[in-house]
């Protein structure tokens, strides 16, 4: 099959367009041909070796964790699954990704994609919408009512999250260059903030919950948007934010997992027009690093895509 390989980490060019073993589905598992891959900031982190840390490769290695594409075929004990059924999904971290023809998957870790819509913009929900859906409801217990801030609205995450909050019934404060106001506002954002010319802790106040998605200075200046009690969730850290305590707020880094309930039921709330999906470039396999070197600039609205079929 071709993929995408990383064989040593480093800038965009080490990605390999190449000839790769074809993945065999063991106990328990699936192999789909994968139609579409997208790109998350994880995958060039993953290339450029900023967190060999605590994730570790036997290189050549594939990345891209979210994917959508039809089952080819069907290992033991795999489920009810069977060649043909169209999926998606945010594999395990820890084995080879979706930058190629097709990708050996847990059975449990895939759920029926969207169906109103293609393999592309399918392709671009799993890992950003799972972030958001378990950042905002599972860690932050986001309710009707509450107010959130959700940093990098428009972003892969930040896209997802905004939807996610106004269904909920939410109040939402967004952060975005001027540039992406619009679009913030066609979200349903209820307080764009445009970064380049607004301090948002001077203008958002009294919120329930954070969601950063940027760390540094703007989690610094996050703290006092939250009233009393409120809850700060990041994306960049891991466990109980110690600074939190000093703000009288809570804190705390989450890592998205796979979750095929929680994609069967943004699946439902795609198909019943309630979630979109923005795709704001697609690459074809072979172009693997124009995508990475796209999202490296940290202003991509909406998601990358490399369409493989
Ligand atoms: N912990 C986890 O499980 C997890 C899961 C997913 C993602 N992440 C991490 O979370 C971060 C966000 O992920 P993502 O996929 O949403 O990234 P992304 O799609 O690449 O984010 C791009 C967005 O960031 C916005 N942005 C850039 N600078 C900004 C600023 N100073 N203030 C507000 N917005 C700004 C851009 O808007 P403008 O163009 O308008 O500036 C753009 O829309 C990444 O570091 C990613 O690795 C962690």
């Amino acid at each position: 099959m071709k993929a995408v390989r990383v064989h040593e980490y480093g800038s965009p060019e080490v990605l390999r367009y190449e000839d790769a073993p074809r993945p065999a589905p063991g106990a328990g598992e699936v192999l789909v041909r994968v139609h579409a891959a997208a790109v998350n900031p994880v995958d060039w982190k993953i290339r450029a070796g900023h967190v060999k840390g605590w994730l570790q490769y036997t290189l050549p290695m594939i990345p891209g964790w979210d994917f959508s594409g039809v089952v080819e075929s069907v290992g033991s004990d795999a489920g009810s699954w069977k060649p043909g059924d169209e999926v998606y999904g945010r594999p395990d971290m820890s084995r080879d990704g979706a930058y190629a023809d097709y990708i050996a998957v847990r059975a449990s870790e895939i759920a029926f994609k969207p169906k109103s819509i293609d393999h592309v913009h399918a392709a671009a929900i799993p890992l950003t919408a799972l972030t958001a859906w378990q950042a905002c409801f599972d860690t932050a217990k986001l309710s009707a009512g509450q107010r959130i801030l959700i940093h990098a609205a428009a972003g892969g995450v930040g896209n997802f999250a905004v939807q996610f909050a106004k269904w909920k019934g939410a109040w939402v404060a967004g952060t975005a260059s001027g540039r992406n106001q619009e679009f913030l506002r066609e979200l349903g954002v209820d307080q764009p903030v445009n970064y380049e010319t607004t301090r948002f802790e001077e203008v958002v106040h009294d919120v329930d919950v954070v969601l950063d998605t940027m760390a540094g200075d703007t989690r610094s200046r996050s703290w006092g948007t939250l009233k009393p009690g409120g809850f700060l969730v990041t994306l960049l850290g891991r466990g109980p934010l110690e600074e939190a305590a000093a703000h009288g707020v809570r804190g705390v880094g989450v890592l998205v997992k796979p979750n095929p309930s929680q994609l069967t039921e943004i699946a439902e709330l795609v198909d019943s027009g309630k979630l979109k999906t923005f795709v704001n470039a697609i690459f074809p396999l072979a172009e693997a690093s124009k995508a990475h070197q796209l999202s490296e600039t940290g202003h991509v609205r909406g998601k990358i895509v490399l369409k493989i079929v």
